[in-house]
């Protein structure tokens, strides 16, 4: 701990912020000059390394084994680091850097990157006369397995978007790529022996059997990696010291493949709900002998696609009923004598993990799968669900990924008024850094099964935060993702104050300069002598904004009686942060409402749930164009917004996917308010308010009923 703190100490005196914080550190005299004729000398096994690097550091690439003013890569089996670690000698006439392996050698440049000016990170070469104090640090990571996952079959993310990810994960020694390729909502690789899964399976909507679920409802959505298009990426993952980990969700979550291959789901006969052909049923059936013989198709493929040791099969969330109501699982459970429909996900696994492992792979599993405990040990269990969930995996002897998702589902809300989802918690990078499984209760016999520590973006909210632009999923991962990065390298020792400086002080240039559009943590808001006053310690620049005004810069103390109307934030190159406001701006009212529509009212969730403000109501089936829901006062409501929505908060599926909003003064007659923009509406009146109506011009909202909630009415001023 002391050395480890000098080390800290040393660093921060040699102005050397390293990210991820370096095992030891000697400053030397000195420093090295970049110039015209500084060259990147490789042999050849390093030779696309050296090539990686050139146009960050401007140089040229020569192969030899050393040279005078050169930045030397060296492979060197000899040296005593772990496989990943490295050695980075700065003197003034070259920089030598050893790794016993590529992945040390990649590590090294990114400690190298660091240490030099953020526009290293632009790609357009160091300008000429940049230096770099001469030091030798020796340097290992924490942890094997540092890991994200990122979900592409709720939100498709296209080759490029996803290249341009896998940088920005490489210059944080991420070395894990996991893949979510296959859920309910879509299935994003290409299988040559079943071409159907992913032409039709990766999109959803229009003519697909795949029903919409979640956004881009009125079109036809989605995408899928051809496998050419996937062994590119293998590779450029790879030469950036990143494996990537398929995952195809079994047996659950499997919706779109049994829409797409019906014939997978259990014996027994559709629902018959009114659900516009919509089926809910998503487990692949346990008894059907050939559905192992798809798999072996399947997984066969992807075992020879990937060359990760590990198949992610999923096993997460099965909706065992499924199997309960099958008579084909139910004698299978009877001929095997299992207790419960549960003991067939073990039986299913098992023949999983029979298949990857005539394939020459090992199965990773959510820890579901690994909760009977009958999984075979070489499987790698990811724990998701909670700290405890990773506790007894590693209690049983599992390899473990640690993910619990109240620190590590970067899909998450950050604070309680932004976007992002809120079952796993709200929380914010200071959470994610806090995060340490030597805290959580692990004996060393468990820690000896920790492999390391995984973030994960499930991707159900994205697809309603324009995919196509990068800043949803920047601004949601980081700097959650530098936070994971830095403890699953060298832990948390530092302390988060000095962690947080280092960030604002040198990691968020660079971030810039890597073009993420991040998250900063929200200015302070404080109210003094009945000013609300603004302040900031991250160097970025306040901002203020007035309901209905434009953005303008923030030039000192704002009267408190704006509050209501008065929202603030904070920008830096890139990124911004949340915004911030009064108590006052967020008070709502609730006056006397009846809700009617013309779809019918769910007896479990009937319409006076919304009445009285608490929450949600749903219709008894789908929308058809010319329903509506109406919204009646027992009194003229003077507003200055109203806020309708159909559908759950951040999940944009259960709502009308179009349809017209009209209000009414009178209670008679209606007058046009405007479009729904993702099944919701957002009306200014300037008259007291008797009734609005939603109508749909929608046929088939792609679930079996519209969720309706309460309205959100702020107060006229
Ligand atoms: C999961 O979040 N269902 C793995
Ligand atoms: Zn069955």
């Amino acid at each position: 701990m002391k050395s480890l703190l000098t080390i800290l100490a040393l660093l921060l005196a040699a102005g050397l912020r390293a990210q991820p914080a370096a095992r030891s550190l000697s400053p030397a005299a000195g420093r090295f000059v970049f110039g015209p004729a500084t060259t990147l000398a490789a042999d050849r096994e390093l030779l696309p390394l050296a090539r990686y690097a050139a146009p960050y550091l401007g140089c040229r690439v020569e192969e030899r084994r050393t040279a005078d003013g050169a930045v030397v890569l060296l492979l060197d089996p000899t040296l005593d680091l772990p496989a990943e670690g490295y050695a980075l000698d700065i003197a003034p006439e070259r920089i030598l850097l050893r790794a016993p392996s590529p992945g040390g050698v990649f590590n090294g440049l990114q400690q190298l990157f660091r240490l030099l000016p953020a526009e290293v990170y632009a790609c357009r070469g160091l300008e000429a006369g940049t230096s770099v104090a001469c030091c030798r640090i020796d340097d290992a990571p924490r942890f094997a397995y540092r890991g994200m996952m990122l979900d592409l079959a709720r939100t498709w993310i296209d080759a490029p978007a996803l290249k341009r990810y896998i940088d920005l994960l490489s210059y944080h020694n991420i070395n894990k790529l996991h893949l979510h390729l296959s859920d309910d909502e879509g299935w994003r690789i290409e299988i040559r022996s079943h071409p159907e899964l992913a032409a039709v399976g990766g999109f959803r909507g229009g003519d697909s059997p795949v029903r919409p679920v979640y956004g881009k409802w009125d079109e036809k959505y989605g995408g899928y990696f051809t496998q050419d298009e996937m062994r590119s990426l293998i590779d450029y993952a790879a030469l950036r010291n990143i494996e990537i980990i398929p995952e195809i969700d079994l047996p659950g979550h499997s919706r779109c493949i049994a829409s797409v291959r019906p014939e997978i789901r259990c014996n027994y006969p559709p629902d018959t709900v009114s659900t516009n052909g919509y089926d809910y049923r998503s487990a692949w059936c346990v008894a059907r002998e050939e559905n192992y013989a798809l798999l072996d198709d399947i997984l066969g493929e992807l075992c020879a696609l990937f060359p990760s040791e590990y198949i992610h099969v999923g096993g997460d969330e099965v909706e065992t009923s499924q199997w309960e109501r099958c008579p084909d699982c139910r004698a299978l459970m009877r001929r095997r004598g299992l207790a419960d429909a549960h003991a067939l996900e073990d039986l299913f696994m098992e023949r999983v993990a029979a298949i990857l492992a005539r394939h020459g792979k090992r199965p990773a599993v959510w820890n579901e799968a690994a909760k009977s405990g009958r999984l075979g040990r070489e499987a790698r269990v990811y724990g998701w669900e909670s700290v405890r969930a990773s506790l007894d995996a590693t209690a049983k002897g599992y390899a473990t990924v640690v993910m619990p998702g109240e620190s590590f589902y970067f899909d998450m809300r950050q604070s309680p008024e932004e976007d992002g989802h809120d079952w796993a918690g709200i929380f914010d990078a200071r959470k994610t850094y806090g995060f340490d499984p030597a805290g959580c209760g692990f004996t060393p016999e468990q820690m000896k099964h920790v492999i390391g520590l995984q973030g994960a973006f499930f991707s159900e909210a994205y697809i309603s935060h324009d995919p196509e632009r990068p800043d949803y999923l920047d601004y949601m991962t980081f700097p959650r993702i530098c936070a994971l990065a830095r403890i699953a390298w060298s832990g948390n020792e530092q302390g988060w104050e000095a962690y947080r400086r280092e960030l604002t002080d040198a990691h968020y240039d660079r971030m810039a300069a890597m073009g993420i559009r991040f998250r900063l943590f929200p200015p302070r808001l404080e109210v003094r002598d009945a000013m609300m006053h603004l302040s900031t310690d991250d160097g970025s620049e306040l901002w203020q904004v007035a309901d209905g005004g434009a953005p303008e810069r923030y030039r000192g103390p704002v009267p408190a009686a704006e509050a209501p109307r008065m929202r603030f934030f904070s920008r830096r190159a890139t990124a911004r942060s949340p915004y911030v406001a009064g108590r006052s701006y967020y008070r709502t009212i609730a006056p006397e409402v009846a809700i009617t529509t013309s779809m019918g009212e769910s007896r479990r969730f009937p319409y006076a749930n919304a009445e009285r403000y608490r929450g949600l109501s749903r219709t008894t089936r789908a929308c058809r164009q010319g329903d509506w829901v109406l919204y009646t006062f027992a009194q003229p409501v003077r507003c200055r917004e109203m806020f309708l929505q159909t559908g759950n908060r951040q999940l944009p599926k259960t709502i009308i996917t179009t349809g017209r909003v009209e209000v009414s003064y009178d209670g008679r007659t209606f007058h046009p308010a405007g479009e729904l923009r993702q099944g919701s509406a957002t009306l200014h009146p300037d008259r007291a308010v008797r009734a609005v109506r939603i109508v749909s011009t929608c046929d088939d909202n792609g679930t079996p009923y519209v969720t309706i909630q309460p309205p959100r009415i702020k107060p006229a001023l």
